[in-house]
């Protein structure tokens, strides 16, 4: 979802925006624009529908744009058509103040009739009624920029922000906002920068400064002030973030979701090594398992492929150590929060951990005083920060909209957090599962599928192009996958896919099976291997064209996708893996941006 990126004080403005913004092309956008001052009367603004590379061709064709000052914005519209009009960076009628905006203002109506009513409007967004109204306070009561940004700020009631503005009285200045969207400071050599996203400004920087709720900032070259809400100066120490600008790269890989999916093995392996020991004893911060030991019951909060992710940790948590345990779609949970257990704990899965929506369960477990813990890929993220643990999912940055290494991830750390809980508590069944020799026997599985991508490539283009609907269908953990993996397909690829619990199909959705209609089956659990399979029988005898994906011990003869056997409970980690490629390859020989689907955002930043 938008992105947002500043610099102050270097002379190349110019191309660090337009590098920082390529950079967050990931997050989902369809326009784009920056604005920058060469604080000797010159400023320029380029904004463009489209990509960043139509950005970088308008910049080139426009004569002279140059700047050590500046702001950037890629947008995903909310409120307004996607148009060059409605692209960021606003600017106030007088051409003195430019503003970008993540997030939503809920009473920009109230306050453009209020405050606006004689003022003339470019654009249909909400931003614009925010700059146009500091410019008026500027103006009419002869505010400085600071003040009239305060006041505005006063006034938005509810809303979700993350605002950078600029005036055109203080070239070198860049004054920032945030309320609920992400924003980092990024402290450079001489000069400071301000992202949505620390991987937009690793070439300039690794050390960041993180902002809370409420604090407003004003930054030159040398100079980072942080306010609080309540108008005290914050000092506040940078952290470092150890990452690798490269990792963020496709190198060679056409996109980075081959490259994500590819990278699984290595993730497994670097989970094992992170969270166990040599001997496979886990590794988890004892206050954080005497937490989870001290609840009746676990609530797993997540969105999406993270909620997917949720719906095979609570069978981990429940057979490994023996709790009762919740997965809820935060969305939902957020605002129709259902009955709670006397000690409960949350678990919040966010591979950004930016999530609006999970983020809004959090504030409200964190105002009733429960435990929480988050499990995430962003170190220093929102989630990551407001929950009282965190275990980082180390799967280094997953750019492609359509998640997949995150999703193993998750289950991985699930299952090494489920182990020590187990044991921490006698359960046999914990003792018993030797998880590290485990997740060594899925790294080399993972291996093992991704090595055959000419055939699934083949079985995506046989079974899945031609359709427009498609459906996976799985008992049991076997339909968790199939939620996954019916998510995958129709993100990237655009086919109508839905995932079942196979015994369902026959009460009502059987209807929709036709000649020809594609129906995988996931068959990897002893117990509910034949009913699936009698299922999927149910679908061919009414002209399904139907595809098997079975863990080898149960395999028969006509099986068409062979997975290697590991633990029952570790199956979705190698399962999923053929559905994310025949994700990828659908999409891909379609001709579709298998990177950035339509309409989809990477980090959903608004609820
Ligand atoms: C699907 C996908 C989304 C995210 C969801 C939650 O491929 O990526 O469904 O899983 O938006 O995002 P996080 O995990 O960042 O909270």
């Amino acid at each position: 979802m938008c992105g947002i990126v500043g610099v102050t004080g270097n002379d190349n403005a110019v191309k660090i925006l337009l590098n920082g913004l390529e950079k967050l092309e990931y997050r989902g956008y369809d326009s784009a624009g920056i604005y920058v001052n060469d604080q000797k009367g010159q400023d320029y603004l380029v904004k463009t529908k489209g990509r960043i590379s139509e950005l970088r061709s308008k910049v080139s064709a426009t004569a002279g744009v140059h700047g050590s000052t500046g702001i950037g914005h890629t947008r995903w519209a909310t409120h307004g058509v996607v148009s060059e009009a409605n692209a960021h960076p606003h600017f106030s009628n007088d051409d003195r103040f430019y503003l970008v905006h993540n997030g939503v203002i809920d009473n920009f109506q109230e306050l453009k009739a209020k405050y606006l009513s004689d003022v003339p409007f470019r654009s249909q967004t909400d931003t614009e009624v925010v700059v146009q109204l500091i410019d008026k306070f500027a103006v009419e009561e002869n505010l400085d920029a600071k003040a009239a940004f305060l006041k505005t700020l006063s006034l938005l009631k509810g809303s979700s922000y993350a605002f950078l503005m600029m005036d055109r009285e203080q070239p070198d200045t860049l004054f920032v906002a945030k309320n609920k969207s992400p924003l980092l400071i990024g402290v450079a050599d001489g000069f400071n920068v301000v992202c949505s996203d620390a991987l937009a400004m690793l070439k300039e920087t690794h050390d960041f400064l993180e902002l809370m709720d409420g604090e407003v900032v004003t930054i030159t070259p040398d100079k980072v002030a942080i306010q609080d809400a309540q108008g005290n100066p914050v000092e506040r120490k940078p952290f470092h973030v150890d990452m690798n600008a490269d990792e963020a790269d496709k190198g060679t890989y056409p996109f980075y979701m081959l490259k994500e999916v590819d990278e699984q093995p290595n993730v497994m392996r670097k989970l094992a090594q992170t969270y166990l020991s040599e001997h496979g004893v886990p590794q988890i911060d004892q206050k954080l398992l005497d937490a989870m030991q001290a609840a009746d019951r676990l609530y797993i909060v997540g969105a999406g492929t993270s909620y997917h992710a949720g719906l095979v940790g609570k069978r981990l948590f429940e057979k490994l150590a023996h709790i009762p345990t919740e997965v809820h779609v935060s969305s939902e949970f957020a605002y129709e929060q259902p009955m709670l257990s006397k000690k409960p704990f949350f678990i919040f899965l966010t591979q950004s951990g930016e999530t609006a929506d999970s983020r809004e369960v959090l504030v409200n477990v964190n105002d009733a005083g429960y435990p929480s813990l988050t499990i995430t890929n962003v170190q220093n993220s929102t989630l990551s920060r407001e929950a009282t643990y965190t275990l980082l999912l180390h799967a280094g940055p997953e750019i492609a909209v359509a998640s997949t290494k995150a999703y193993t991830a998750q289950i991985a750390l699930e299952a090494i957090l489920a182990k020590a809980l187990g044991e921490a508590t006698g359960q046999i069944v914990a003792q018993d599962f030797n998880v590290r020799q485990q997740l060594g026997l899925v790294a080399t599985g993972m291996q093992a599928i991704v090595d055959e991508k000419d055939k699934l490539e083949k079985i995506a283009n046989d079974y899945l192009m031609q359709s427009n609907r498609a459906f996976y269908i799985g008992r049991g953990i076997d339909h968790a996958v199939s939620l996954e993996a019916a998510l995958k397909l129709k993100e990237i690829s655009y086919v109508q896919a839905e995932g079942f619990a196979s015994g369902e199909l026959k009460h009502g959705t059987i209807a929709l099976i036709e000649k020809d209609t594609p129906v995988i089956g996931f068959i990897t659990q002893a117990k509910t291997a034949g009913l699936t399979r009698s299922n999927l029988q149910e679908t061919m005898a009414r002209g399904a064209k139907t595809l098997t994906i079975v863990r080898e011990g149960l395999a028969i003869d006509g099986d068409d996708l062979i997975l290697p056997d590991v633990d029952e409970m570790l199956m979705p980690l190698l399962s999923v893996v053929p559905a994310q490629l025949l994700a990828y390859y659908t999409s891909l020989n379609k001709g579709l941006d298998v990177d950035k689907p339509r309409n989809l955002a990477k980090s959903v930043t608004v609820e």
